[in-house]
């Protein structure tokens, strides 16, 4: 997963000053590598952050240009394989964003193109000058070629040397192409409107297996047969984050707002999305059962909203996306509803694509306006958490519990939402001073356990989570009943274990007894005052979310201790955009 830019002008632009700074608004998608490409031919391309790519880069003026920040899927994190790719000749540009599933194939079937990286993406360039520059054919009929040839998934950006034309074809990655103003009617394509959501409110967003030829004057989509087609420009609202005020990370500044951005959302729940709400609602009613469709911290979310919709009498599943069809049943009596911050998920799209017509109805809950898992559902609601940077979600995973609260209120659950915004702002204040010193403690603690049990157990999960991709400790979350038949015996003399206790949970107080019996330092979050971390007080589903602060809090501050790339942990990228 990567992302990717082009920009197309009548007057010459920089790449320095116009497309690498669209570039870096891209760098959540991805941040092992960047590069450039020029319409004259030239390439430059390092590993590493795009900061410092674009304080190196030498910069030119041109009609054209590609670029692209890379997530490493075939081959290493080395400059030769960063994009863009050229063929041998470097008349053919490409960047990609996907993964070619029969790269090898295609490969082979190149023999006289000579590939030096070890990326599938390479042979996209190799194709196009074998096709054009070899064989004759015209850009269109290769592209036809192309389409019918490869399989898996592309958001390519093809450049010929000294032609100011860029051709951007798309089947299952996202991209999306606007005109800004600012930057003289210039074309932008992007893997997605954060890029340009500061400079445009309307794009137009590519179908699959499709591909659009873009000159100075002129934008012209197709089909896969080469027929013209209408994409509808969308307009959208985009509130641009991408500023740290006053916080020395993201992480901290997301977590910090979401007061804010949880009365917004409750906000809209009763005006602007009271409808969808609604819907939702009214199809939950009418459906057999509803099964949740998620990965990561959005799974989190879903098991909140399984556990409250069981409560409430409904039969509710819940499966990590990547397993979805090895263990749920869906059937036309089945409600989907996908949970995604940045719709893009790789893992959620594909089997939502399969279920399409197979489930009664299916929903998303999104934090991205118009990205492909919202486009691929029946009815919507947003979360208006705002742009969220950090590779880390926080304010959006609150937004998702909230709505899945605010959900389960409308069927009958019983909780007073408007608390909450309130209630975060109290918990925020309150506890930050004891995760502060609580991360000086445990900076050195390679391992760490979170137990909760009802709807703190998928709290358990998230704290865990956020202590692995942000501060590299192991850390498992689990049911706390689990513990006796088989975790206990990894509990030692000083082990931290996280307890997570609302309503003084008698269960949970014998659990933690059973770790604190074999030396482990237990750490209780409470909301009834009798914890080392007191929370505000609340429901079982309130308490999900108090709990959770502390445990992003928490993770933050190791983060801090340790000295650790917070906002971009190694080895991840905000958007998952491959299977
Ligand atoms: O954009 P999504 O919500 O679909 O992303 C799912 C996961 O990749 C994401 O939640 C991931 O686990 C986060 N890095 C967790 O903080």
């Amino acid at each position: 997963m990567c992302g990717i830019i082009g920009i197309v002008s009548k007057d010459t632009h920089s790449i320095k000053h116009d497309t690498l700074p669209l570039l870096k608004r891209l760098e959540y998608r991805g941040y092992d590598s960047a590069g450039v490409a020029t319409l004259a031919g030239d390439i430059q391309k390092q590993t590493g952050h795009i900061g410092p790519f674009i304080d190196s880069v030498t910069d030119h003026r041109t009609q054209a240009s590609i670029a692209h920040t890379r997530w490493a899927t075939h081959g290493g994190v080395t400059a030769l394989n960063a994009h863009p790719h050229a063929d041998g000749t470097g008349q053919f540009m490409i960047v990609h964003n996907g993964i070619l599933e029969n790269a090898d194939a295609l490969r082979a079937s190149l023999p006289n193109e000579s590939l030096v990286s070890e990326t599938d993406s390479e042979v996209v360039a190799a194709f196009f000058h074998d096709r054009i520059g070899v064989q004759g054919l015209t850009t269109d009929a290769a592209i036809h070629e192309f389409i019918g040839a490869a399989e898996g998934t592309y958001a390519i950006l093809l450049m010929q040397r000294d032609d100011p034309t860029v051709y951007a074809i798309k089947h299952n990655s996202p991209l999306a192409l606007t005109r800004a103003s600012s930057m003289h009617g210039a074309t932008i394509l992007a893997s997605d409107i954060t890029a340009f959501g500061h400079l445009s409110d309307e794009a137009q967003f590519f179908e699959d297996q499709t591909y659009c030829r873009i000159t100075p004057d002129s934008v012209a989509f197709f089909n896969a047969a080469g027929d013209p087609i209408e994409i509808e420009p969308k307009s959208f609202e985009w509130k641009d984050d991408a500023s740290l005020d006053e916080y020395p990370h993201f992480m901290i500044k997301e977590i910090m707002e979401q007061p804010t951005t949880s009365r917004r959302l409750l906000e809209s729940l009763k005006t602007m999305q009271a409808a969808e709400l609604d819907t939702f609602a009214t199809t939950l009613k009418k459906a057999r059962r509803v099964v949740f469709l998620s990965c990561g911290t959005s799974y989190h979310a879903s098991l909140i909203g399984a556990f409250l919709l069981n409560q409430l009498n409904y039969e509710a599943h819940t499966v990590i996306a990547s397993e979805f069809e090895n263990f749920i049943l869906v059937d036309p009596s089945t409600f989907v509803i996908a949970i995604s911050q940045s719709g893009e998920t790789m893992d959620v799209i594909l089997p939502l694509k399969r279920i399409e017509n197979q489930a009664m109805k299916i929903g998303s809950i999104v934090n991205v306006p118009y990205s492909t898992i919202q486009r691929h559902s029946d009815t919507t609601l947003e979360l208006l958490a705002g742009q969220e940077i950090c590779v880390a979600s926080t304010k959006a995973y609150t937004n998702q519990v909230i709505m899945l609260i605010k959900l389960a209120e409308r069927l009958g659950y019983d909780v007073d939402c408007d608390k909450i915004p309130g209630r975060i702002e109290e918990c925020l204040a309150s506890i930050d001073g004891i995760a502060r010193e609580l991360a000086v403690e445990l900076k050195h603690t390679r391992e760490m356990y979170v137990l909760g049990r009802g709807a703190a157990y998928p709290m358990a999960r998230e704290i865990a989570l956020k202590l692995k991709e942000i501060d590299y400790i192991h850390a498992e979350g689990m049911m706390a009943g689990e513990l006796k038949h088989g975790t206990l015996a990894l509990i030692e003399d000083g082990t931290p274990v996280i307890c997570l206790i609302h309503d003084d949970n008698p269960a949970m107080r014998s659990s933690t007894r059973e770790v604190e019996a074999r030396g482990a330092r237990s750490i209780v979050v409470s909301n009834t005052g009798s914890g080392e971390v007191n929370v505000p007080a609340g429901c079982e589903a309130e308490f999900a979310i108090y709990s959770c602060l502390f445990g992003h809090l928490l993770s933050y501050y190791i983060g801090v201790e340790r000295n650790l790339p917070i906002d971009k942990p190694r080895n991840l990228a905000k958007s998952v955009t491959v299977g």
